[in-house]
């Protein structure tokens, strides 16, 4: 799917860097440096074969940029990236430069902010930088979302059972107050297509408003028709909402083609960047519908187009902001698509592994289509906190516990050998060798 090219690149940014002071100078060596260290990556194999295994030392190359301990398997990006260190390294001296002259310096990243939303929609495939904000995370774009729009007692939201409390909670609290009524729609899991779209068109009445779903589901790595959704929800009028932080750096998309109204996402999961940065999409045509929440600056003074919805928090993380560009770069330098197909052949590896395992079910998928690089599954019989010890403990690996099935993150710096790591662990709680 292609995006909305804007004209950045990194030249430009650079250029625009060059303002003559120290700090822009200093500012403009991490970024030559970041570039360079990225440039030393090489270019991945031209061709890519569905089951990537073998990458010619490329992946292994990527992989030794990230600082994560030797030999430790993290299988946990759907809750936490790991920041590799061309980011960390550039975003450590952002903090320097903060320290060191705090507000003249704080006033440079400041002014970056224009280059950050104009990159950010290319990123999104937005179809102008109007429509972007920078928020702090996903919650803070669902909340903008939620409490901006005007809904009267009785209008209804539509979300699926499966959403995150910062959806979830953000919309019944808002419920409670002004006698809305939130609908949870169920499906099976893994579902198929028609499931959910039958589930969403059974759940939909006159009195629906909004659709508001996380897209691919957080806890099951499942992605939704999200285009047909869209289009349901406009046939009746409603607004279509994604709370997307399992969406940014995972998987390509673009969402002037899926259609949808608003887009809330972070930088710390799957883009692998600095919690503090997160993007919020608002379209255009739904801007003068959607209030700010808080305002700083006079209310009837903000700007007409998105960023009055970034406007409204106080101080920001400068520094993190400033990284999220970063942890942009270091994926375009990779290549998205190839970042989107390492993590679906590391998942579909395992799903279809797991498959053969008794006792097991999988919650996630299997169709490509609707899946990438989480997967949820479980052994009848084991809980989840007691796969992830046993998995700490014999192989080195982490994954988060809690449920009785268990979600494993597979990112494009992990392995098919950590991959193989977590079907060992399976296979003998599943015959009772562990
Ligand atoms: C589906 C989903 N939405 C929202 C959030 C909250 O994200 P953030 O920390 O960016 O607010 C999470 C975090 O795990 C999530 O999984």
């Amino acid at each position: 799917m292609a995006n909305h090219e804007f004209d950045v690149s990194r030249r430009n940014l650079l250029g625009t860097l060059a303002r003559g002071s120290a700090v822009a100078v200093a500012l403009g060596e991490i970024k030559q440096g970041f570039a360079r260290t990225l440039e030393s990556l090489g270019s991945a194999p031209a061709a890519q074969p569905v089951e990537w295994r073998e990458d010619g030392g490329y992946w292994a190359k990527v992989r030794k940029q990230f600082m994560l301990e030797e030999g430790f398997a993290y299988l946990n990006t759907g809750t936490l990236g790991p920041t590799p260190a061309p980011v960390f390294n550039a975003m450590t001296e952002y903090w320097r430069l903060m320290a060191v002259n705090p507000n003249e310096n704080s006033q440079i990243f400041q002014d970056r902010i224009e280059e950050i939303r104009f990159k950010a929609a290319s990123f999104v495939g937005a179809a102008s930088p109007d429509e972007i904000a920078i928020t702090r995370n996903t919650t803070e774009g669902n909340t903008i979302l939620c409490h901006g729009l005007d809904l009267k007692q009785g209008d209804e939201i539509v979300m699926t059972a499966f959403e995150h409390n910062s959806n979830r909670e953000t919309w019944r609290r808002q419920a409670k107050r002004f006698g809305l009524v939130v609908k949870e729609v169920k499906f099976p899991l893994p579902p198929t297509n028609q499931q959910i779209l039958d589930a969403f068109e059974a759940a939909i009445t006159p009195r629906s408003r909004v659709m508001h779903f996380n897209n691919p589901l957080g806890g099951y790595g499942c992605f939704l028709p999200v285009k047909q959704l869209a289009e349901m929800a406009h046939s009746k009028k409603m607004l279509c909402f994604i709370d997307g932080a399992h969406t940014l750096g995972m998987v390509q998309f673009n969402l002037v083609d899926w259609g949808v109204d608003g887009f809330a996402c972070n930088s710390h999961k799957w883009l692998c960047g600095a919690a503090g940065a997160g993007i919020l999409y608002v379209k255009r045509d739904v801007q003068e519908r959607i209030w700010p929440d808080i305002s700083i600056l006079p209310w009837d003074r903000e700007p007409k187009n998105a960023r009055k919805y970034a406007l409204s928090v106080g101080r920001r993380p400068w520094p993190c902001v400033a990284a999220l560009e970063d942890s942009l770069d270091f994926q375009l330098a990779i290549g998205r698509a190839r970042i989107e197909q390492r993590a679906r052949s590391l998942g579909s590896y395992l799903r279809s592994k797991a498959a053969e395992i008794p006792k097991i079910k999988i919650l996630t998928p299997t169709d490509p289509a609707m899946s990438c690089g989480a997967t949820n599954l479980g052994l009848e019989g084991v809980s989840g906190q007691r796969f992830k010890e046993y998995l700490r403990q014999k192989y080195d690996a982490y994954i988060p516990g809690g449920g009785s099935t268990v979600r494993i993150s597979t990112h494009f710096f992990n392995t098919f050998e950590q991959v193989d790591r977590v079907l060992k662990a399976l296979r003998e709680l599943a015959t009772g060798v562990a």
